[in-house]
């Protein structure tokens, strides 16, 4: 949802430095781009509707365009289309304010009005363009740059974080609330970004900044200032993941290579959780955490991962509820006793955030369970569990859905009334394997080629097969632009059933040989007998595979892992739909990951 990168001390690298980095934040965003320089002389800008490439290819052969400080912007469009006029930085009248932002300015328009009746001239349809003019008046007033920059963010409501270049200033001024801010700390270089991966080969110490804090950045180094001006000494954090990790390696989409990830980043999220020998579960980050009833919030993918998570509660005793987070944070349900549990890949979703802070104002304990070390949710939730699956670039969720259930029975394990349940402890340990075993042996290849012709797809499924359904819908729409829709089996016969027909494959996932299997299995005869085909997942213990046209088989394991190991056979059924289809699989259009606006 946009992102903003800066950087003082690289020299001749600066414009390399910015444009890089904003590769690595593209995936916040792919709208339009731009890139402002300064320093001691003049600013120059230069920005692009399109993706990053649109503006490099701008700006080849242009050598004049030089400075020792930068900041630069990845877009995903708010107010106003994707122009090259809407493109950040946005300017001042005079062209000597340069600002960038992430967020969104509620009271723009009334600032606008204010700064146009005082003769201000403004290009473009953001909110943002405000800020360098509001900039521009109180320079033009006689205030200090950092004085000026201050002055105007304290005009501003809403969500920000912004950086700016003054001309003729060594330094780029930063502020933050309610959007993610990180500073890179490297010898002789200060990075600023909205992500760690922009800056993330240059140096794994960072500083994340606080809602209602300013940073100056030079060549003096960098200080941290609070609201009222006082100098603030954040402690320096270090990155646990390598630089590497952000790359594609090889292969064609960071969504498959986060797909094939899926092994690994389950272990660590296992790593230190589960007794090997023993049996037991112990995750330290949860010591103090016994609910007596538990609200999921979350959104899309997450969303998913919460629905998954309160069936593993509700079964192991623990009254547990999944909420969309924005309809909890508009339309809050009694919660008296509630723990409230945001499940949040970033971290920073806005919807997510504003249902933690209204449970937080209701008085209720919250949990984060999140990927994002230092983001927003991590730093408000009274306590954090990370579910430690490393960077995620492509902008569908895949290795941290797999994260988040993994932690959500982990979660479950630790807090429910039984002991450990002895099963589901060893089947957490095999997942890994389990899920090599469906990358090494899947044909969901051959199964996306028979069905790119489909009206449309849809998923069904049981239990906690139900939210696997809805996420291989949610994959299947994001990244192939095709029609697809998850429904609980069962509901199929009250309305859906009308939409199959022969060109609608049915992906039915039915885990084991009980009675909710067996009940799968008449839901896939049900489709069958109106001429569906049907793409069985199953571990072939039920007679699912008998009546399917095909299957994609997963190994034996307890049913609340194989939901997990499921979801990985749909992964790449959508993901290998969408290449044939020609999908720009890593940037579907519209979307961006992470979704800071409500
Ligand atoms: C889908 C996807 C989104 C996110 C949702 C919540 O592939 O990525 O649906 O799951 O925007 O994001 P987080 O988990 O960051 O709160």
């Amino acid at each position: 949802m946009c992102g903003i990168i800066g950087c003082v001390g690289r020299g001749e690298e600066t414009l390399g430095t910015l444009v890089h980095g904003l590769s690595k934040l593209e995936y916040r965003g792919y709208d339009s781009a731009g890139v402002a320089l300064g320093g001691t002389g003049g600013l120059g800008v230069l920005k692009r509707a399109g993706e990053i490439e649109a503006l490099r290819a701008a700006l080849e052969g242009r050598s004049e365009f030089s400075g020792s400080v930068g900041i630069g912007h990845t877009r995903w469009s708010t107010h106003g289309p994707p122009t090259d006029e809407n493109a950040h930085p946005h300017l001042d009248c005079e062209g000597r304010v340069a600002v960038v932002h992430n967020g969104i300015i509620e009271n723009y328009q009334a600032l606008r009005d204010e700064l146009a009746g005082a003769g201000h001239a403004f290009e473009s349809d953001t909110d943002t363009e405000v800020v360098p003019h509001l900039i521009e008046a109180e320079l033009a007033a006689g205030s200090s740059p950092e004085a000026a920059f201050r002055a105007a963010i304290g005009r501003l409501e809403g969500s920000f974080a912004i950086a700016c270049l003054v001309a003729g200033r060594e330094s780029v001024f930063v502020a933050r609330n309610d959007s993610p801010l990180v500073l890179g700390i490297a010898e002789g270089a200060t990075y600023l970004a909205s992500d760690v991966p922009a800056f993330r080969e240059f140096t794994d110490r960072v500083v994340y900044l606080e809602d209602g804090q300013f940073a100056e950045l030079s060549p003096d180094g960098w200080v941290v200032t609070d609201a009222a001006g006082a100098v603030v000494e954040p402690p320096i954090e270090t990155v646990s993941w390598d630089a590497e990790d952000t790359g594609k390696s090889g292969y064609d989409h960071f969504m498959l290579k986060e797909i094939h990830e899926q092994p690994r980043a389950l272990r660590q999220c296992l790593r230190g959780r589960v007794d090997e020998l023993g049996g037991s579960v112990t995750v330290e980050e949860l010591g103090a955490f016994d609910p007596e009833r538990v609200h999921l919030v979350a959104a899309g993918t997450s969303y998913h991962a919460a629905l998954y998570g309160a069936q593993l509660l509700c079964a192991d005793g623990i009254p547990a509820e999944a909420h969309y987070a924005h309809e909890y944070a508009s339309s809050p349900p009694p919660a008296a006793g509630a723990t409230v549990v945001g499940v949040s890949q970033s971290g920073e979703t806005a919807d997510t955030l504003a249902a933690t802070r209204e449970a937080r104002r209701r008085g209720a304990a919250t949990l984060a369970v999140t990927n994002t070390v230092g983001s927003t949710m991590a730093r408000e939730c009274d306590e954090t569990f990370y579910i430690r699956s490393g960077p995620e670039i492509g902008v569908a969720a895949t290795k941290t859905f797999a994260g988040q259930q993994t932690a959500l029975n982990l979660l479950t394990q630790v807090v429910s009334e039984a002991t450990p349940d002895r099963d589901v402890v060893s089947a957490l340990r095999d997942l890994p394997g389990d899920i090599q075993a469906v990358l090494d042996g899947s044909s969901a290849e051959a199964v996306a080629e028979t069905y790119l012709d489909a009206d449309a797809y849809f998923f069904i499924g049981r239990g906690l097969n139900y939210p696997v359904a809805l996420e291989g819908a949610l994959k299947m729409k994001e990244i192939s632009y095709e029609h697809a829709e998850g429904f609980a089996a069962g509901e199929l016969k009250h309305g859906p059933l009308a939409l199959v027909t022969e060109n609608t494959p049915v992906f039915a996932t039915v885990v084991g040989d009980d009675e909710l299997a067996r009940k799968t299995v008449g839901n896939i005869k049900e489709v069958e007998a109106r001429n569906a085909p049907v793409v069985a997942v199953t571990d072939g213990e039920s007679d699912a595979g008998r009546y399917a046209d095909h299957t994609l088989e997963i190994p034996r394991t307890n049913r609340r892992t194989a939901a997990i190991v499921a979801n990985v056979q749909l992964q790449l059924v959508s993901y290998h739909t969408a290449a044939k289809l020609g999908r720009p699989i890593d940037k579907p259009r519209n979307l961006a990951k992470s979704v800071t606006v409500e």
